[in-house]
């Protein structure tokens, strides 16, 4: 997923923030107390440079996990704004607070035996019928997913819109977090996905391949060498594995193909 999470900041309806000399500290407020933090920090540093441990609300820290959605608001702004903590960058007179964990709406399922249809996720989460059409969803995303829109997709039973279109989510909860029909978009978009990865998408010939030559013992022997190598010679051999480039295409093979299952 390359897709930045950084979400450009909406236009808020007072004056904009006052920029800052370059190096200048700005002052932000982290659940209402003042903090004079560097210019260049993300949220998620400038909490920890205020003093914050974080135990929860961070993981990756590189915008996949979801773990720090972020809410704050600027003075005289009547606009909630959010973003993932670890990839906002922090402005001056930011009022932040991270989310809390809200309880989630998961049903519990067993996706081997779930019909893989649109009307499986309307019987698991009925729910999606009360969405108000409100769009505070799509505007609350990070990664700027059409959140109603697969929720639209869901109430239409198009099992496969719903898994494509919530294909970026990161389950950060900020939707949920504000939607007036407490829908909980998220689980509504993985149990699509899950449906679709196991029952509809096409199944990868070269991974079969790969599974088969496992179990077929093909890996052993090359297994029990690598157990009987030193650390230091792992870590060459680590290092001189060819690593497939970024943004290679899907048809890139890597030089060596004996671990291919071929
Ligand atoms: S926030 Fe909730 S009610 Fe509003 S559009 Fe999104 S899912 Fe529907
Ligand atoms: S769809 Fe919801 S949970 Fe997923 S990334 Fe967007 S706001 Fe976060
Ligand atoms: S810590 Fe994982 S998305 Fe921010």
């Amino acid at each position: 997923m390359s897709k930045t999470a950084t979400k450009p900041r909406r236009a808020a309806k007072s004056e904009p923030p006052a920029k800052t000399e370059e190096g200048t500290p700005v002052s932000i407020f982290i659940m209402g107390k003042r903090y004079e933090v560097p210019p260049s920090l993300t949220i998620q540093k400038a909490l920890e440079y205020a003093g914050y441990q974080l135990i929860r609300g961070c993981g990756c820290r590189g915008g996949i996990c979801g773990a720090c959605g972020t809410v704050y608001r600027f003075p005289n702004s009547y606009r909630i704004e959010i973003g993932l903590a670890c990839q906002t960058v922090v402005q001056p007179d930011m009022y932040i607070t991270q989310i809390p964990f809200f309880p989630a709406n998961k049903a519990v399922y067993d996706i081997e035996t779930l019909p893989p249809a649109g009307a499986t996720i309307a019987a698991l989460y009925p729910e999606i019928f009360k969405c108000v059409g409100c769009g505070t969803c799509t505007r609350s995303c990070p990664m700027d997913i059409d959140v109603l829109g697969y929720i639209s997709k869901a109430i239409q039973g198009d099992l496969t819109a719903v898994a494509e279109s919530s294909f970026d989510c990161v389950m950060c909860g900020l939707c949920a977090a504000r939607c007036p029909a407490e829908e909980v978009q998220y689980n509504i978009g993985i149990l699509a996905r899950r449906l679709y990865g196991r029952h509809i998408a096409p199944r990868a010939g070269h991974l079969a391949k790969a599974v088969a030559a496992v179990e077929a013992k093909k890996y052993d022997v090359a297994i029990q060498e690598l157990k009987k190598t030193s650390l230091d010679d792992l870590k060459k051999l680590y290092k001189a594995l060819e690593v497939e480039p970024d943004m290679a295409d899907e048809s890139w093979t890597p030089k060596n193909k004996s671990y291919l299952g071929e």
